[in-house]
């Protein structure tokens, strides 16, 4: 079998960026740093407010092409720079999109270049994604609610917004979400609806087992891969839970979070989830055992040079319980598990897949992955094997959740 061809999906796009007047313009020149290091040509638009707050000299130093501001700029030779622009674009996004220019998208206005590009861009083909940045009282009025609704309407992509500090100095919702979540809206916008409609559960990171209300016992696991696949599970549509253990990791844009410490915690989070899911992915490294008795204070060493002996018992198997319920024996919700190994990886993984009972099963060797940016992963299931070879996590996240997309739409050929 050959793993599916996952592109990037920013190279070699071709990204208007539309800037509106907001103090949160400033984002948006690191967003546009960011779409040209991934590849997009980006070809920035600025409303007349929006050159209160940054110029055109550096969003053009930026993005390395020529930037735009008005409808009536004769560098273009048929003067039409709302048709040229707009034609060969793959994505508009408008960001930050003030309070002011998301009701003139709700009225159709076009009197300026920007808003004229947005009713002038293919409907059908070019999405238009706006990124709200206001006040929060802005935000939270009834008229700025009302547009927004009805842009969505009329077919645009609204993205959330931030909570916090705001330049008035007031704290609410209306900040601009930040650059990098940015990229990650534009690329699940830009990416495949593989799994749309999809509701995806995923474990991830290590659990940590109490000994003592100081002391734990855990796994080596940083939590990236599960969380690459959280990322690239959502970018092809899927709804995603993700219940993970402690990490240190910032949650995927989109994705919702459930934070647990122990086995018995995730066990307890994932059984319910597992209710509502269709495809579920067990990519958490749970601790296999936990001490029979968590002391209720500090066990103290006494000087005496003898360590305490501790007794084990054994932490549900939650793949194989969830992987065991009727909804997955059904077919109903597909199991997918992974399987850390330090050898015999096609053997070890061939038979784990078996003993959990799940369709499919993705063995990597612990040493080389732990806390690692990259991995490489074995796929193993009854038609056979598959590799992914050594590549990024995100890069390995988005071929996985291709192929588990393939095999849960019956297309596995
Ligand atoms: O048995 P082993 O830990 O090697 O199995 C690994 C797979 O089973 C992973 O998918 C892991 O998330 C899952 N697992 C689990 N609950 C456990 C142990 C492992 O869900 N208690």
């Amino acid at each position: 079998m050959i793993p599916v061809d996952v592109a990037a999906e920013l190279t070699g796009r071709r990204v208007v960026l539309g800037l509106t007047g907001g103090v949160a313009c400033f984002k948006a020149a690191e967003f546009c740093r960011l779409l040209v290091k991934a590849g997009s040509a980006v070809h920035v638009v600025l409303t007349e407010a929006a050159c209160q707050f940054i110029t055109p000299v550096t969003m053009q130093a930026l993005s390395g092409q020529p930037v735009f501001v008005s409808q009536w700029d004769a560098r273009e030779p048929n003067n039409m720079p709302h048709i040229n622009l707009t034609r060969e674009a793959d994505a508009i996004i408008i960001a930050p999109a003030s309070a002011d220019f998301i009701a003139q998208l709700a009225h159709g206005r076009a009197d300026e270049l920007l808003s004229l590009l947005c009713l002038a861009r293919p409907i059908a083909r070019v999405p238009l994604l706006i990124a709200p940045s206001m006040n929060r009282e802005m935000w939270a009025h009834p008229a700025t609610q009302r547009n927004l609704r009805q842009v969505v309407r009329d077919g645009a992509q609204v993205l959330g917004v931030g909570f916090g500090e705001q330049a008035c100095g007031e704290t609410g919702d209306g900040r601009m979400l930040e650059p990098e979540q940015l990229l990650e809206e534009l690329t699940a916008s830009l990416t495949p609806n593989s799994l749309l409609g999809q509701h995806v559960l995923i474990t991830a990171g290590p659990t940590a087992e109490a000994i003592d209300p100081v002391r734990v016992i855990t796994n080596h696991s940083s939590g990236k891969m599960g969380f690459a696949v959280a990322r690239a599970a959502r970018e092809a549509g899927a709804d995603v839970t993700l219940v993970t253990g402690p990490v240190a990791l910032t949650t995927p844009q989109g994705v919702q979070r459930v934070d647990v410490v122990s086995a018995q915690g995730m066990r307890d989070v994932v059984v319910a989830a597992a209710e509502n899911a269709d495809i579920f992915i067990a990519a958490a490294a749970v601790s296999d055992w936990r001490p029979a008795h968590a002391a209720q204070e500090k066990i103290k060493k006494d000087g005496s040079g003898h360590a305490p002996v501790l007794e084990f018992v054994e932490n549900p198997d939650i793949l194989s319980e969830v992987a065991h319920s009727p909804r997955a024996q059904s077919g109903e919700l597909y199991c997918v598990g992974f399987a850390a190994e330090t050898e015999n990886l096609q053997a070890n993984a061939e038979a784990k897949r078996v003993r959990k009972g799940v369709p499919l099963l993705v063995g990597n060797i612990g040493p080389s992955t732990f806390g690692r940016d990259d991995n490489a992963l074995l796929l193993v299931d009854d038609e056979g094997v598959m590799e992914l070879p050594r590549a990024s996590k995100r890069v390995l996240a988005k071929q996985l959740v291709a192929e588990i997309a393939r095999r849960v739409s019956g297309d596995a050929a």
